[in-house]
């Protein structure tokens, strides 16, 4: 049986994306991992207990880093509401958060589980700190799927960078310079045709059981942000999509390796996933600016496209039930 671990700065497109892993064949999720983001640590963590109740599920929550590597900590709580979950009171009835920390947690699970696969669904802040810690680790991670960035294209939070690059680009670009395999889930694969639409939503509330009710209960504001934020309607679902594409990889219909390095000195470029589409950074012009990714980095598989149909019949599968 495949082995996953979620890192995950709980919020509702994040509960979404565990109610696919949670109620999924194709994996055992071992570990969740909270880390600061959307929202604070402890409410990150408290939405993760509230999602695993809700799956019927038994999986422990670790709670990690409360802010980022060395920057202050800036949530996205005006886009997910004050608890992350559209603030509708959704309340954990009797669980509790595992006593081992997430750090500590995350290289537990890669050194007991080679070819544990990984997906990030926040800031990377507990993958830098884990690998800090017991850098061995990487030979034993398989897969690292990252829901971040924004390939050759428009971020969510600056022109140039998505969030949860953003929000920790220091951490970011440890865990891309790590030598981990990384395949790259940017925001932008959850826009336009990605997002559930009008008649996406009527589906899934058609559905009418509790895992439906909630998937669209919560993610209320963030259906209001996105347009706010996009001009876009409907409500749009990265982490969703990234754990879609970490249960089926078959779901990418393009994508190719590229090296990836992270912005982390620019204030107006902080946190830009600089992809090297064209593969021009080994040319001896770029040699100063790339010697430190080429001597360290693997190159990502960056994602380009989705298999949007397939996306949405994962996304109704898990929520029929
Ligand atoms: O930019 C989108 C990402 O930032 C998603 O993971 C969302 O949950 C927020 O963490
Ligand atoms: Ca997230």
């Amino acid at each position: 049986m495949r082995k996953l671990l979620v890192d995950t700065d709980t919020a509702s497109d994040d509960a979404v994306a565990l109610i696919l892993a949670l109620r999924s064949s194709l994996v055992e999720v071992v570990a969740i991992t909270a880390v600061a983001g959307n929202v604070p640590v402890e409410q990150g963590a408290q939405n993760a207990l509230y999602t695993v109740e809700l799956c019927g599920a038994d999986v422990p929550v670790h709670v990690g880093a409360a802010k980022p590597l060395t920057r202050e900590l800036e949530s996205a709580t005006w886009f997910h509401g004050m608890d992350g979950l559209s603030d509708c009171g959704y309340k954990v009835t009797h669980r509790t958060v595992d006593p081992l920390p997430a750090v500590e947690a995350i290289v537990a699970n890669a050194l007991a589980n080679p070819g544990l696969e990984l997906i990030t669904l926040g800031p990377l802040t507990n993958l830098a700190l884990a690998i800090r810690q017991q850098p061995t680790i990487v030979k034993n991670i398989s897969r690292c799927v990252v829901m971040g960035g924004a390939a050759c294209t428009e971020g969510n939070v600056t022109p140039a960078a998505e969030f949860n690059i953003w929000v920790d680009p220091e951490a970011a670009r440890e865990v891309f310079l790590s030598g981990l395999p990384i395949e790259m889930v940017g925001w932008e694969l959850s826009r336009q045709d990605a997002a559930l639409d009008e008649h996406d939503i009527a589906a899934v509330q058609e559905l009418d059981t509790p895992l439906a009710r909630f998937a669209i209960g919560c993610n209320g504001r963030a259906r209001e942000a996105y347009l706010e934020q996009t001009g876009e309607r409907g409500i749009s679902l990265p982490d969703p999509i990234a754990m879609a594409v970490m249960l089926e990889p078959e779901l990418v219909l393009e994508s190719s390796q590229h090296y990836v390095d992270i912005e982390t000195r620019s204030a107006l470029t902080r946190g830009m996933t600089v992809v090297d589409r064209l593969n021009v950074s080994g040319d001896a012009r770029n040699e100063r600016e790339w010697s430190e990714v080429h001597a360290r980095a693997k190159k990502v598989k960056v994602c380009w496209k989705l298999d949007v149909d397939r996306w949405k019949r994962a996304l109704m599968e898990a929520l029929s039930r």
